[in-house]
């Protein structure tokens, strides 16, 4: 081949390539614009549905919803038991603060089923995790009385057994409990309710 058909040959190969290489841009502008809303759903935290089957009485499911913990807990009949008897300890002991918990969580057990306790494990006063301390008495650390619930390590914020804060620490609200629903006794919905999604 001579020079001249040599460079032709070039042009024309990198005429093809520059073609081929804006076909492809094409191309996979559709399948990124497709994945896009479902990315975004998740970062704005889509329901969540969970299976609370095998949580077993007096044990904690931490799952995550809108990038929060969300506790999970089987209260045994002793700790619902327990509740009604602290209510002098607490700042919010009928769960009267707006906006802390669906209609339907405004109750004793701030629960739809008394045995389960669902609310968003951040501490209300500046965000930190509370620890678990959910067995009663001196084993906790916190003292004979204690009853079960979250100790607040940054600042000693104290919630019981249905996210109830104490009086007298810094938190100044109970634990948000999050828009839920059931499916069956064994599956719920986080971040939707009877209404829709929150
Ligand atoms: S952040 Fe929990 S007590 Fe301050």
């Amino acid at each position: 081949m001579s020079e001249d058909g040599v460079n032709q040959r070039r042009r024309l190969l990198l005429v093809t390539t520059g073609l081929g290489l804006v076909g492809t841009a094409f191309a996979a502008t559709p399948f990124v614009l497709s994945m896009t809303p479902s990315a975004r759903a998740k970062a704005a935290g889509a329901p969540v549905e969970v299976d609370i089957s095998k949580i077993e009485p007096g044990q904690l499911l931490t799952i995550e919803w809108r990038g929060k913990p969300v506790w999970i807990v089987r209260r045994t009949p002793e700790m619902l038991k327990a509740l009604p008897t602290i209510d002098a300890k607490l700042a919010d002991p009928k769960s009267e603060v707006k906006d802390q918990q669906p209609d339907y969580a405004q109750n004793a057990t701030r629960s739809i089923k008394p045995e389960i306790m669902i609310v968003v494990g951040i501490c209300t006063h500046l965000g930190c995790s509370p620890d678990k301390r959910l067995e009663a008495g001196a084993v906790s650390g916190l003292g004979a009385d204690w009853t079960g619930g979250f100790f607040c390590p940054c600042h000693g914020s104290l919630f019981d057994l249905a996210g109830r804060v104490y009086k007298n620490v810094p938190a100044p609200t109970n634990l948000p409990v999050p828009p839920h629903k059931y499916l069956t006794d064994g599956r719920i919905v986080i971040g939707e309710d009877q209404k829709g999604a929150a």
